[in-house]
C-alpha cells in the first residue's frame, strides 16, 4: 500500500471543507479523482503531498504517517517519493525550461549535466523536444502544463498527483500527456491520483473516485454518500 487515508479532515474556521475521507491507493493503480469546484480535492492533494495539515485523520505515505513529520522531514519524503503537478503550474520564471524540469534532480544531487539529459528526454514525453532553453513567458498555457508534466515525472517519483493536468489541453496533447502519466504508473510501478473534470481522463484510469463534503465514494455517481464510505479499491 503506497498511501492509506483515514477518516481526513480539513477545516478552515468554523467552515468544514470535508471530512470523513478514506482512501487507499496501490503502487501500478492509476486513480481519477472527480468532485464539483470548491469541494476540496486541490487540498486533497496538498494534504497527501504534506503542503498542508489536515485537521482531522491519518495520511500514511510509503509507510510513514505524515502527522509523525516536521516540515523538514516532510519536504524530504515528498521529494524523494512525490510527483506534483500543480494546478497553477507553478512553473518558475526565471529558469529556463530545462532547468525547471531539471529542479526534482538537483534536489536529490544529480548533477547538472545529466539532470538536463534526463529533463531533455522527460519534455521530449510530452511532446516539447526542443524547449529546453525556452523561458516560460514564450511558451503557451498547454505547453506550460506540458513542462509541469514533464517536472513532476522526471525523478520517477512513487506517487504523482496531478491536478487537473490537462485542462488547458487539445484532446490529442491531452491524450499524450495522460499516456505520460499511464506509463510511468505501469512501467515503474507508481501511483497517480489525477483530478479531472475529463470524462476521456476518467476513462483512462483504473477506477474512479468522487470526492464529496461527507467523504470519498466510488464511481462517477453524483449522488451524495451517507457518512464516511471508504472507497475499496478494485470498485
Ligand atoms: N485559505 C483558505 N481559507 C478559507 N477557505 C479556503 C482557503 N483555501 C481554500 N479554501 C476553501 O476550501 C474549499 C476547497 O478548495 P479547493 O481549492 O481544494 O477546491 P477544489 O475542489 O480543488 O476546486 P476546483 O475544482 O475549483 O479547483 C473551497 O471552498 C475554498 O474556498
Ligand atoms: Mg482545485
Amino acid at each position: 500500500m503506497l498511501l492509506r487515508i483515514d477518516d481526513l479532515a480539513r477545516r478552515y474556521g468554523p467552515s468544514t471543507v470535508f471530512s470523513h475521507v478514506s482512501l487507499q491507493l496501490d503502487r501500478g493503480e492509476f486513480v481519477a479523482l472527480l468532485g464539483e469546484s470548491g469541494v476540496g480535492k486541490s487540498t486533497l492533494l496538498n494534504c497527501i503531498a504534506g503542503l498542508d495539515r489536515p485537521d482531522g485523520g491519518r495520511i500514511v505515505l510509503a509507510g510513514t504517517d505524515l502527522a509523525t513529520l516536521d516540515e523538514d522531514a516532510c519536504a524530504r519524503l515528498r521529494r524523494r517519493h512525490v510527483g506534483f503537478v500543480f494546478q497553477a503550474f507553478h512553473v518558475l520564471p526565471h529558469l529556463p525550461v530545462a532547468e525547471n524540469v531539471a529542479l526534482p534532480l538537483w534536489l536529490a544531487g544529480e548533477p547538472r549535466m545529466s539532470a538536463l539529459q534526463r529533463a531533455g528526454e522527460a519534455l521530449a514525453a510530452v511532446g516539447l523536444a526542443g524547449f529546453d532553453a525556452r523561458w516560460p513567458a514564450e511558451l503557451s498555457g498547454g505547453q506550460l502544463q506540458r513542462v509541469a508534466i514533464a517536472r513532476a515525472v522526471v525523478h520517477a517519483p512513487q506517487l504523482i498527483l496531478a491536478d487537473e493536468p490537462t485542462g488547458n489541453l487539445d484532446p490529442g496533447t491531452a491524450a499524450v500527456v495522460l499516456d505520460v502519466l499511464r506509463r510511468q504508473v505501469k512501467e515503474a510501478g507508481a501511483a497517480c491520483l489525477l483530478v479531472t473534470h475529463s470524462e476521456a481522463a476518467a476513462a483512462l484510469a483504473d477506477r474512479t473516485l468522487r470526492l464529496t463534503p461527507t467523504g470519498i465514494v466510488a464511481g462517477t455517481a453524483a449522488s451524495t454518500p451517507a457518512a464516511s464510505p471508504s472507497a475499496a479499491p478494485g470498485g
